[in-house]
């Protein structure tokens, strides 16, 4: 039996097999409301055969939005969006839900990336004035982020409190705390864009205080028998930033607080990255993280043939893979990678007769 379609329990989250989709940005939210484009892209890939579907980087408030098209959890109203959209999902497909809770900080207030995703300056219409670790814009060009005070960082922490207890509300699964690309958490953790001088900034230690806060303050307001996972950057792939070895570090400090997994991406932070992008880049950082805890490690990257995702399972180097790009490009990617592997996935009743003849028994049916 394939590695990719064996079970994974993930902080007692039954997994039905190894291919978790990415959380992906749509920017079709309306005042940080999911939309009807909510529900027709995730249910679309709710019938896709993976294990789980992450749900976008979703805000903890208007301003931690990456653009005035996210999506947040942040009020009554973001709240009965989702909900609408969560019960249409579930009415037609059992996979497990998560959702990706997140603070855009610096890099927020910026158009949708079609309209080219620069930064919105705060007098203009749908921008607002961003918060940081320190005043250091991403671009030199870029109005600056204000750098929080401690009264931000409570605020913020209660922020993710507070959408947390709404996710748990709405029926989510489990919780992936976005701490990856540049983003407010990354943005404590690296070296670049983190110069405080209190006890937030400096050392290892000190950079990774707020993040830690923060995944504590979720996991204590989440239900205990829910898992609270985390999406890190293995590295700034600049001189002088974040690191993979840091990376592990943080990675053992989230397990031994109770994280049920981590997702491992990199980049983001610095645009003077360079990122050796190809097949597979990103999983040498999930390796090395994999060597440093014993909880699930996924990860994630141009993984985009069934194949060259078993080799990664069957090689140890992660436990899971996630996909983004790929299920974009072909919604039933997990349908044809179980063909591929002599596997088989859930698929909704109303589809079973796609199924081409000598195809063997793929697809098993879904009963919500
Ligand atoms: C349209 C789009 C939106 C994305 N939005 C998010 C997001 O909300 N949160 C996040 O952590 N990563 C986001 N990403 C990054 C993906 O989750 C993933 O890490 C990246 O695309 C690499 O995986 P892939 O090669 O399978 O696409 C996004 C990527 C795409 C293509």
């Amino acid at each position: 039996m394939a590695k990719l379609f064996e079970q994974i329990d993930v902080g007692g989250l039954s997994l039905a097999n190894r291919i978790v989709i990415a959380p992906m940005c749509q920017y079709s939210a309306e005042d940080g409301a999911m939309t009807d484009w909510h529900l027709i892209h995730l249910g679309q890939l709710a019938l896709s055969g993976a294990a789980a579907l992450t749900i976008e980087a979703t805000a903890v408030s208007p301003e931690g939005r990456i653009s005035y098209g996210d999506v947040g959890l942040y009020d009554d109203r973001t709240e009965a969006a989702m909900q609408r959209v969560i019960d249409g999902v579930r009415r037609w497909s059992d996979m497990p839900l998560i959702i990706q809770l997140a603070h855009a900080g610096r890099k927020a207030s910026t158009a949708k990336p079609w309209h080219g995703g620069a930064q919105i300056a705060p007098t203009a219409p749908n921008g607002w004035q961003t918060v940081a670790p320190s005043a250091l814009p991403f671009e030199s060009h870029e109005n600056a982020p204000i750098a929080l005070d401690r009264a931000g960082l409570d605020d913020i922490r209660k922020a993710f409190v507070d959408a947390a207890r709404r996710a748990d509300r709405v029926g989510l699964d489990a919780i992936q705390i976005h701490a990856a690309h540049g983003y407010l958490l990354h943005e404590f953790l690296s070296p670049l864009s983190n110069r405080r001088e209190d006890e937030y900034g400096g050392s290892l230690e000190n950079r990774m205080r707020f993040p830690l806060e923060v995944f504590d303050a979720v996991r204590a307001a989440f239900s205990p028998d829910k898992a609270v996972t985390v999406r890190v950057s293995g590295t700034d792939w600049v001189e002088g930033g974040w690191t993979v070895e840091e990376t592990a570090i943080l990675a053992a400090e989230l397990e031994a607080r109770g994280c049920a997994a981590i997702h491992v991406s990199s980049g983001g932070l610095d645009p003077r990255q360079t990122i050796p992008v190809g097949p597979s880049y990103q999983v040498p950082l999930a390796n090395k993280v994999k060597q440093a805890v014993s909880i699930p490690v996924i990860a994630v990257g141009l993984i985009t043939d069934p194949h060259q995702a078993e080799a990664i399972l069957q090689a140890g180097e992660a436990d899971a893979i996630a996909i983004a790009r790929g299920v974009l490009w072909n919604p039933h990617w997990p349908w044809h990678a179980a063909a591929a592997l002599g596997a088989a996935v859930k698929a909704p009743p109303q589809y079973l007769r796609s199924e081409p003849r000598g195809a063997g028994r793929v697809l098993q049916e879904m009963k919500p």
